[in-house]
């Protein structure tokens, strides 16, 4: 499996909610991620719709991308993260495909701004750019190329402090 196409992307719903467990846990090296996700999903910056899981052609989840409620200053936007495949899956296009999917839906939805703080390397190729050009910035110091931003649609990107859902400790 190699292209999007090979993958299933949908929304989760309560029956996931063990698997994506798995995989947060599975990709990462602590529960933190995991536990993460179990603790915004009880929080008002959950949106339902925005938590999307990657699926190949059994239907098992391997690939999952969240997107959650932020604020730069007081506008909204959206927090993608954590993003996450199992290790056996990882490089396969799972990992895209629920991004994708997560940004197409919030697109949808009518959302206008999504943050990542992440690999530099990954998140330029769904269109993120550099944060700091924005006069976006965190309260706490993160590598500058680490912070990047995006606008959904031709909204101009807002500048200000990015304000996370209280579950991310930032
Ligand atoms: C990061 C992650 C979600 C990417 O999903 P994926 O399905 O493995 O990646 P895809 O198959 O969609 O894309 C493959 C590309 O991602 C790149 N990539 C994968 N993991 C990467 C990482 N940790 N850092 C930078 N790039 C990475 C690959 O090098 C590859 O690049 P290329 O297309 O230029 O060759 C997944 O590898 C993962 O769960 N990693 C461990 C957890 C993590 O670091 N999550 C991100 C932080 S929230």
């Amino acid at each position: 499996m190699s292209t999007r196409t090979n993958w299933i992307t949908r929304a989760e719903t309560a029956a996931d909610i063990p698997a994506i467990r798995k995989i947060n846990l599975g990709a990462f090296e602590t529960a933190e991620e995991a536990d993460l996700v179990d603790a915004l999903r009880t929080d008002s910056a959950w949106i339902g719709d925005l938590s999307i899981l990657s699926a190949g052609p059994d239907g098992n989840p391997v690939g999952y991308a969240l997107l959650t409620r932020c604020h730069v200053d007081d506008t909204p936007a959206l927090c993608l993260g954590p993003c996450a495949v199992l290790p056996e899956y990882q490089k396969t296009g799972a990992g895209s495909a629920a991004i994708r999917a997560a940004l197409e839906a919030a697109a949808q939805a009518g959302e206008h701004f999504v943050i990542v703080l992440g690999h530099p390397s990954y998140y330029p190729r769904f269109g993120f750019t550099r944060a700091s050009e924005y006069g976006i910035r965190l309260s706490i110091d993160v590598p500058d190329e680490a912070l990047m931003a995006l606008s959904l649609d031709s909204a101009q990107l807002p500048s200000g402090l990015v304000r996370y859902a209280a579950p991310f400790g930032i």
